[in-house]
């Protein structure tokens, strides 16, 4: 496994088998009253989201403390960036603490990348701009297979804004990986072009949704839409909302929240038990403490690279340092 998670790309199908197995280990910790182990102790985690966030900044945070690391987490309002300082200056100040891990959340495609050539700490992307959003796509991986036992061979459509979600690019990428079937279903102004690349196929209507055994959908992101890619939310609800008339009885329905209630969902199947979507925010815990575990405790072989210094405390597999 590469030192940093920027994409997925950086995961090779075993690596993914290893974090979804070792998250799976930590769901039995999370299940326990006391729900920590001591793995990360005196290591630090530095959580720097530049955008909004509930439940990916809640779920690193509640992941670091669960390995018992030391924690700071900063948002844009109210730090330094608000003054103008740069991403790369906010890196080296918080370089001092010589953290051992760094999650980014940027508005900007490419920051975790850049913030991985400024630091020592492995460096997680929580989210740049429209690009990847690597620890979402592994806990949809996680939930899904929870669920049906298997991926291989299931058919994931993934319908919504495709162009400004990087949940959908990681999830593209992700899905096929594992062996999944994946067709991404848009209104042809919110589809990036070159998508099929990754690995999916490309339908501008929800004709042939029935052959999906799962149905992902994505939140519009208007914040992201200058201009009008679509007439109205009405009209797109209309062609494309996920509604009791279209979710067929035997598909499973995913969406990474937050969801706009009445847009591409209608509360029906959003409240129906084929919905995991409470199950993927809870999924997000286990996975994030499986890849915080999986980067800061490396060495299957090499010895530690920088910025992961074994603890000495650590009842791991490998050898001591
Ligand atoms: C997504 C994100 O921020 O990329 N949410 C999340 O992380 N759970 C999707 C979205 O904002 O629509």
């Amino acid at each position: 496994m590469n030192r940093h998670l920027i994409s997925i790309d950086d995961l090779a199908r075993e690596d993914i088998e290893r974090v979804l197995r070792r998250a799976e280990s930590f769901a039995e910790v999370s299940g326990r009253e006391i729900k920590k182990v001591p793995t990360l102790r005196g290591r630090t985690v530095v959580n720097l989201f530049y955008e909004s966030s509930t439940r990916t900044s809640s779920s690193f945070e509640l992941a670091a403390k669960r390995l018992s690391a030391d924690t700071v987490s900063i948002k844009a309002q109210g730090s330094s960036v608000d003054k103008g300082e740069s991403l790369k200056d906010t890196i080296q100040t918080l370089s001092a603490y010589d953290p051992a891990a760094i999650v980014i959340r940027s508005p900007h495609v490419g920051a975790a990348d850049l913030v991985a050539r400024w630091t020592p700490a492995a460096v997680i992307n929580a989210g740049d701009g429209k690009h990847e959003h690597p620890t979402q796509a592994l806990l949809d991986l996680y939930t899904l297979r929870r669920r049906t036992g298997t991926l291989d061979g299931l058919s994931v459509w993934i319908v919504g804004d495709v162009l400004h979600s990087r949940v959908a690019r990681s999830g593209v990428l992700a899905f096929a990986r594992m062996g999944c079937k994946v067709t991404v279903c848009c209104p042809p102004t919110l589809i990036p072009r070159g998508i099929e690349a990754l690995g999916c196929e490309v339908r501008h209507t929800l004709d042939d949704l029935g052959e999906a055994d799962v149905v992902y959908t994505l939140r519009m992101q208007q914040e992201r839409m200058n201009g009008t890619l679509v007439p109205s939310l009405r009209e797109y609800a209309a062609r494309y909302q996920i509604n009791g008339r279209r979710l067929g009885p035997g598909q499973l329905l995913m969406h990474p929240g937050p969801v706009n209630r009445g847009v591409e969902l209608s509360a029906e199947v959003i409240d129906s038990p084929q919905a995991l979507i409470a199950e993927q925010v809870e999924s997000g815990v286990v996975v994030r403490m499986a890849v915080l575990y999986e980067l800061l405790t490396a060495g299957q072989g090499g010895g530690p690279a920088a910025g992961q210094r074994l603890p000495s405390n650590e009842p791991t597999e490998r050898q001591p340092a």
